[in-house]
């Protein structure tokens, strides 16, 4: 079975990115990627790619190789589910915030929506596969749903979790370490596998993608999440221990990762994990444990989260008693406000919360990032519902500039690891700022023995 087109529903962080890659690689493919948001496919389509709704490192020069050719961004959903061999469902699926679960389980509302769309327009056979991350046994819900509301038409549903991280999505895409592939073990289920192996083998060795039935497909995306989140728990839990007994965390990480059992990845100590998946899915993971009763082992998945919020915790608790126990009143600039660099999105970064905490402490925050619009950043603390929406604008000022945003300030606080930070002239952010000038490092990037030179009262995570 050799597939002509290809629909993916869902232009978001993954749709856009894998569906591009795909396209680009496989110029025989149709690839339609559609999306009920009108404004993202707007940007998708729009002529100066600068203006793509997503920022990624060479994402914009895929775009241009195949969009017009074999790649289309559109709002038209049942145009594009009819004319597909294989649909891809890459909707959002955040954590509940309502009802049975909420806080915890994934809110499936968009991927059943979408089943029942796919249900209900479908006239030929379908593969339909998961590129959400999921639930274990959610194939089976699909499933359900479009054998009970379909036109009669056979279903095959694959998971085929991704892997990619942002800011590096467009790298990953090209060279993964791995596919993954879930799907039936009957005849119906390897076909379809076949299918999807074919469209990855246009630029991927076929030994590195691999095939699983489909509940190991499921788990194995959650918890290749949990390992990674836990590891930068893991490191940031020492660099506490770091900071009281003169150890410093970056030459335990380097020491203990080059022990080949360890590895060296993922051993950077920071203000805290964010993203919208390492949270999501460890909780997501919790409940899923719990509702099996399996109450140990959701215990010692949660501790990553609760370490996690704690770190974000103390950053901003240290910022605070640091500066003589009061910030009230005092101009903090935030550089970065990106859950990491090189990417425009900010979900469950850390700099909203320790923001939330100090604005708590009645400071005056000057945010400047590289790639967040200042609509996201209001949009981001006005989702916390801590305060007003009029409270948060006078709290927060959002620049363009780094060194206005710097301006007059009493402390720098380093929250995303944008490479642009090392390279400020900082003895002009020192000559402008109030006296003492501190540096708090979120992030370990700045050179601390320069600083200090300048004049600055530096501190970093873990030293
Ligand atoms: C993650 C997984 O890496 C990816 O495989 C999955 O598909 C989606 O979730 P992503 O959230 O995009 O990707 O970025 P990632 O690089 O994993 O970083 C997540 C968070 O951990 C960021 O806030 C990052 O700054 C932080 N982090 C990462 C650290 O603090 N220290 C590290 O050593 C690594
Ligand atoms: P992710 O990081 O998982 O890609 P995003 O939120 O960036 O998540 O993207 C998910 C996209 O899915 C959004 O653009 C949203 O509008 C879209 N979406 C959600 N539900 C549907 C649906 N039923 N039909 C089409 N698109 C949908």
């Amino acid at each position: 079975m050799k597939i002509k087109n290809i629909c993916c529903i869902g232009a978001g962080y993954v749709g856009g990115p894998t569906m591009a890659v795909i396209a680009h690689k496989c110029p025989d493919i149709k690839v339609t990627i559609v999306d009920i948001n009108e404004q993202r496919i707007a940007d998708w389509n729009n002529e100066d790619v600068s203006k793509l709704p997503i920022y990624e490192p060479g994402l914009a020069d895929i775009v241009l190789s195949a969009r017009g050719k074999n790649l289309f961004f559109s709002t038209d959903i049942e145009k594009a589910i009819n004319e597909a061999e294989m649909i891809f469902i890459s909707v959002n699926t955040p954590t509940k915030t309502y009802g049975v679960g909420k806080g915890m389980a994934a809110d499936l509302k968009y991927i059943e929506l979408c089943a029942r769309q796919i249900a209900e327009v479908a006239k030929d056979d379908k593969i339909v596969v998961e590129k959400s991350t999921l639930p274990v046994r959610t194939a089976q819900a699909i499933k359900n749903i479009l054998e009970n509301t379909g036109n009669g038409v056979n279903f095959q549903i694959l998971s085929n979790p991704e892997f990619l991280a942002e800011g590096t999505a467009i790298d990953d895409l090209l060279h993964p370490d791995r596919v993954l592939i879930g799907g039936d073990t009957d005849e119906a289920g390897q076909k379809a596998i076949g299918a999807l192996v074919d469209v990855y083998a246009n630029w991927i060795s076929r030994d590195k993608i691999l095939t699983t039935n489909v509940w190991s497909s499921e788990l194995s995306k959650l918890t290749a999440n949990a390992f990674l989140a836990q590891r930068v728990s893991s490191i940031n839990a020492m660099s506490e221990l770091c900071e009281k007994t003169g150890a410093d965390v970056n030459e335990v990480a380097k020491a203990i990762g080059m022990d080949s059992r360890i590895g060296s990845k993922f051993l950077k100590s920071s203000v805290g994990f964010g993203g919208s998946c390492f949270q999501k899915d460890i909780l997501n993971l919790v409940y899923i444990a719990k509702s099996y009763g399996l109450n140990e082992v959701a215990d010692y998945w949660e501790q990553v989260i609760i370490m996690n919020d704690h770190q974000k915790r103390r950053f901003g608790a240290n910022i605070v008693k640091t500066l003589y126990n009061t910030v009230s009143g005092k101009k903090i600039a935030f550089l970065g406000w990106a859950f990491k660099k090189d990417t425009n999105d900010t979900r469950e970064s850390a700099s909203i919360y320790v923001a939330d905490d100090l604005l708590y402490e009645q400071a005056n925050i000057a945010v400047y990032d590289p790639k967040v619009k200042e609509k996201a950043i209001y949009r981001d603390l006005n989702y916390l519902s801590t305060r007003t929406e009029e409270e948060n604008k006078k709290g927060v000022t959002v620049h363009i500039d780094p060194y206005e945003a710097c301006k007059d300030a009493h402390a720098i606080a380093v929250l995303t690891e944008w490479d642009e930070f090392k390279t400020y002239d900082w003895q002009k952010i020192y000559d402008n700022m109030k006296k003492p000038a501190f540096v708090f490092d979120g992030r370990n990037i700045l050179d601390e023995g320069a600083l200090r030179d300048i004049g600055f009262i530096f501190q970093g995570i873990g030293k």
